[in-house]
């Protein structure tokens, strides 16, 4: 069976998360930053000095954390509240943003045992249906997801968006430098089968309504009102 799955991928700065989220929300799926992941297993690593070159350790500190999909915002708020991915019974903390883990999450990510644990961990998530942020989601997570967009931007834009979502300019110079070091060993290369997308010169709402057109187009079940299954 097809996975109800929006999978979303691209470089930093592209508007990847803004896009996933918002499209989350229209479609009334679960989002899943698949980033915040291994962000967490880094900051727990960081936490239990736990060697980040030590595959094995990390496999096990992986099998301690806990990933759900809870309601996003307090639940007090109005609806759309659609579901999103919680670490250890929480959403996840500006901490996973901290230059320690964003030095550091690179050389966690690399180990093939870790990359494997993290796979299982999010098609147990999505199992249900959500849009998927990451690296590898289109390609080996979920290769069989209807939907594939990957979003590209000039470098100036990226760095751009970056210094304000981050507020400052040492970002820029630090974005430049992960994107150097996660290309090493995990490239960003598109699936064959997912629609590129430049955000150069479109904004929020213009970039939502190409996305929309994708899956109008791929996966018509997946808008909202639609009565087919
Ligand atoms: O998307 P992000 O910047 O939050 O990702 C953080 C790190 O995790 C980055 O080094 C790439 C890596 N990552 C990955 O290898 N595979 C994924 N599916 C998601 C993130």
């Amino acid at each position: 069976m097809t996975p109800r799955l929006i999978a979303i991928d691209g470089a930093a700065g592209s508007g990847k998360s803004t896009l996933a989220r918002l499209l989350a929300m229209t479609l009334g799926l679960p989002y899943v930053n698949t980033g915040a992941m291994y962000r967490a297993l880094t900051l727990a690593a960081l936490r239990e000095e736990v060697d980040v070159e030590d595959e094995d350790a990390l496999v096990r500190l992986m099998e301690t954390l806990d990933f759900t999909l809870r309601p996003a915002g307090r639940p007090e708020e109005p609806q759309p509240n659609p579901r999103e991915l919680w670490i250890d019974g929480a959403p996840p903390s500006d901490e996973l943003e901290s230059a320690e883990i964003e030095a550091n999450v690179s050389a966690v990510a690399r180990h093939p045992g870790v990359r494997a644990a993290m796979r299982a961990a999010q098609r147990a998530l999505g199992e249900g249906g959500a849009v998927m942020e990451g690296r590898d989601i289109g390609t080996a997570v979920f290769p069989d997801a209807p939907v594939k967009l990957f979003l590209v931007a000039a470098p100036q834009e990226r760095a751009g968006r970056r210094v304000e979502e981050r507020g400052s300019q040492e970002v820029a110079g630090a974005l430049l430098e992960r994107d150097r070091r996660d290309a090493l060993v995990n490239p960003l290369v598109p699936a064959e089968d997912a629609v590129v997308i430049d955000t150069s010169d479109l904004d929020v709402d213009g970039t939502l309504g190409v996305a929309l057109a994708v899956v109008a187009e791929r996966a018509p079940d997946l808008l909202p009102g639609s009565t087919q299954p």
